[in-house]
């Protein structure tokens, strides 16, 4: 029977997973579990760091961002007797079932340690929306508030400097926030990594736009997005983390430079970069947190483990880790034709 539930939240941060961590500890008082809350993602219980929390430890923090646990990059899979570690911790904290609020990184852990014996539940979060089987994922919702803000912010120096305008926003592999956000915004056009772009669709856009009297263009572009040209996505730094992701960056600046080099507009880029994690949650993003913490506690007191609580047409489902991780979530293409129309 399990007694007490440890919760760690692993990855890129965003907005609501207090928010989730709130819901996990009420729900789990109300059953009589104890909570123990690890320290900074996979990291702590590598290092045996954490302790008993309680509804004094989430008083307050619903509508605070980040995450009160902390969180990491790290994967116990590639660390020398990581996994090891990870084993000894939870038996000497008298962990019984775990609750891991993360992305695919974080909850592919809690699946491939399920072959230990070791109990699990995962809760989506990522800003990048990339989990299959759930609409949503934590931090979505307010991160695309914040480049729809942006976009929103560019369109008035764009006009007036009739400039064209690059927003760089981040997503990794999956094109979520710049096509929703681009949409949200108005862009004029959107470049998203499922679907390679040539220069010359861009230019006849911005050439389109400038022979109807609009002598600005927005442009989002996801990180991970490339041209045609290009064999790789574009990293400023090459970094490579614990997971085998590299750190993208820099698209956005690359498409400046040939834009101006093709058609002399005056261009300018903006990443918008770690602005997208911060912040406050959007009260739909508190919600989802809420709904899902509570439900993966319930999975728990039901003794079914090995699941994800996932979003889905506004209902709270369960999938199990293995087949919700089993690759991203496929992008909405038809969402994306649709936002031609507006080019
Ligand atoms: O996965 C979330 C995310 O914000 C990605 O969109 C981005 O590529 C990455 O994390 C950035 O990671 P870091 O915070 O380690 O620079």
């Amino acid at each position: 029977m399990v007694k007490k539930i440890g919760v760690l939240s692993g990855g890129g941060d965003s907005t609501a997973i207090n928010a989730a961590i709130r819901a996990i500890i009420k729900r789990s008082e109300q059953y009589g579990f104890e909570v123990f809350g690890i320290k900074n993602g996979w990291e702590g219980l590598i290092k045996g760091k954490g302790e008993i929390i309680s509804s004094d430890f989430v008083s307050g923090i619903l509508c605070i961002g980040g995450t009160k646990l902390g969180t990491s990059r790290t994967n116990p899979f590639n660390v020398e007797g990581g996994v090891e570690k990870v084993k000894e911790n939870i038996k000497k904290f008298n962990i019984d079932a775990l609750i891991t609020i993360g992305g695919d990184d974080t909850n592919g852990v809690t699946n491939k340690l399920s072959q230990y014996d070791i109990k699990g539940v995962g809760i989506p979060q990522t800003i990048d929306n990339d989990i299959a089987y759930t609409d949503y994922s934590i931090g979505f919702d307010s991160a695309l508030e914040i480049v729809t803000d942006a976009i929103d912010k560019l369109h008035t120096t764009a006009c007036s400097h009739q400039r064209v305008m690059i927003l760089e926003v981040m997503g990794r592999d999956a094109g979520w926030l710049a096509l929703h956000g681009g949409i949200a915004g108005g862009a004029d056009v959107i470049l998203i990594p499922e679907v390679p772009f040539s220069y010359d669709e861009i230019i006849d856009v911005i050439e389109k736009r400038r022979k109807k009297g609009k002598e600005f263009s927005i442009i989002v572009v996801a990180e991970g997005a490339k041209p045609k040209s290009l064999d790789q996505q574009v990293t400023s730094t090459g970094k490579v983390d614990s997971f085998g992701h590299v750190q993208l960056g820099g698209i956005g600046d690359h498409i400046g430079k040939e834009i101006e080099k093709r058609t002399g507009y005056s261009t300018r880029t903006t990443i918008l970069g770690h602005l997208q994690r911060g912040g406050m949650p959007t009260a739909f993003d508190r919600i989802l947190a809420t709904r899902l913490g509570v439900k993966a506690v319930d999975l728990v007191h039901d003794n079914d483990f090995g699941k994800m609580v996932c979003f889905k047409e506004y209902k709270i489902i369960t999938v199990p880790l293995s087949e919700a991780l089993k690759e991203q979530k496929p992008m909405d293409l038809e969402l994306y034709e649709l936002s031609k129309l507006f080019y």
